[in-house]
């Protein structure tokens, strides 16, 4: 092994950015982007110490336990349902992520995708250039709408939060929110939001978004029976994870018109997408986009970064990385 610790840049990352991470280890990169099939992520761990990962990458303890020599893993996202923590905990690794940096940007995009699902623009751009457009009428893709309507956020953290703003403030929203934890009171009435159930959230929601983590408790936390609960006139909005929402389930309540609309950013085993999903009119599906601005792409690869590089025990921060998920497990063993 050489001097200099070695580390894996699992994706494709901005160079200036894996430059950083040359000055201090010799660095493997996978300029190629196609994501690593389990074996060839375990092999290409092999005598690394660290590694830049993506929610793409998943670190669980047969990768861990193949690669005793790893001991800090960072992940270019604030999601981190990809790291088994537990087992990172259990091998002394220590697990990172990006917090902070995206939350405005996602924001933007949630409130965004929800205004294209309740303003049908998806849809009727597609009927446009499908050349169906030849005369102007009343109700014609007309939709529901946003401003003093239920802004409901099921997941209140800083994203939630940074919706809730958007929608009280900009828009004249009433805010009811659900999560496991209540809000203080001052932070409560400085978003004008109130907290309720998770019945009466999607009850009363217009528009219902979705912003908390996956877990094996939040998985399938919109499937029918919650949607069944929602207004018919309801559009539902997913910013957080894929398996949050059952997606064949919301593919039938969408054709079934049982909810208006809805909004995807995430799906259950993407960059699948349920084909149910694919051929329901109103449904505005996008990529997993909802962080990707340059800036702030470039924000949370250079954070990933710098956890990597003080995880390591490097640069000015050395020992003392800014985002660690379970900083239980530092000092590092050597
Ligand atoms: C995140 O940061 O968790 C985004 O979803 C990108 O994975």
């Amino acid at each position: 092994m050489s001097a200099r610790p070695g580390v894996l840049v699992a994706r494709a990352v901005f160079d200036d950015v894996v430059d950083r991470l040359r000055v201090h280890f010799d660095v493997e990169t996978n300029p190629s982007d196609t994501p690593f099939s389990k074996a060839e992520l375990i092999a290409r761990l092999q005598g690394k110490r660290g590694a830049l990962t993506t929610g793409s990458e998943r670190i669980d303890a047969e990768v861990l336990g193949a690669n005793p020599q790893l001991r800090v893993v960072s992940n270019i996202a604030v999601g981190y349902n990809n790291f088994d923590v537990a087992a990172c905990d259990t091998h002394g690794v220590l697990a990172t992520n990006t917090p902070d940096v995206l939350t405005e940007t996602t924001a933007d995009f949630g409130f965004a995708l929800m205004m294209a699902t309740a303003r049908r623009i998806a849809e009727s751009e597609h009927f446009l250039r499908r050349g169906e457009w030849n005369k102007w009428s009343l109700t014609m893709f007309a939709g529901a709408d946003v401003h003093g309507a239920t802004l409901g956020i099921l997941g209140m953290g800083r994203i939630g939060q940074a919706i809730a703003r958007r929608g009280a403030h900009g828009f004249g929203m009433k805010v009811i929110y659900h999560n496991r934890s209540r809000l203080d009171a001052t932070t409560e009435s400085a978003l004008n939001a109130r907290y309720v159930g998770k019945a009466e959230l999607l009850q009363q929601a217009d528009h219902l978004v979705l912003v908390l983590p996956y877990s094996a408790e939040s998985h399938h936390a919109v499937g029918a029976a919650e949607l069944a609960l929602m207004k018919p006139t309801a559009t539902l909005t997913n910013i957080a994870r894929g398996g949050i929402v059952d997606d064949a389930a919301l593919a039938q309540a969408l054709a079934a018109g049982r909810i208006a609309a809805a909004g995807l950013d995430v799906y259950e085993g993407e960059p699948a997408v349920n084909p149910a999903l694919l051929s329901v009119p109103n449904v505005v599906l996008t990529p997993h986009i909802a962080s990707a601005t340059i800036a702030t792409r470039r924000a949370m690869a250079n954070l990933a970064a710098d956890n990597l590089i003080a995880g390591l025990g490097f640069g000015p921060d050395a020992g003392r990385p800014p985002t660690p998920i379970n900083p239980g497990v530092l000092p590092l063993r050597p």
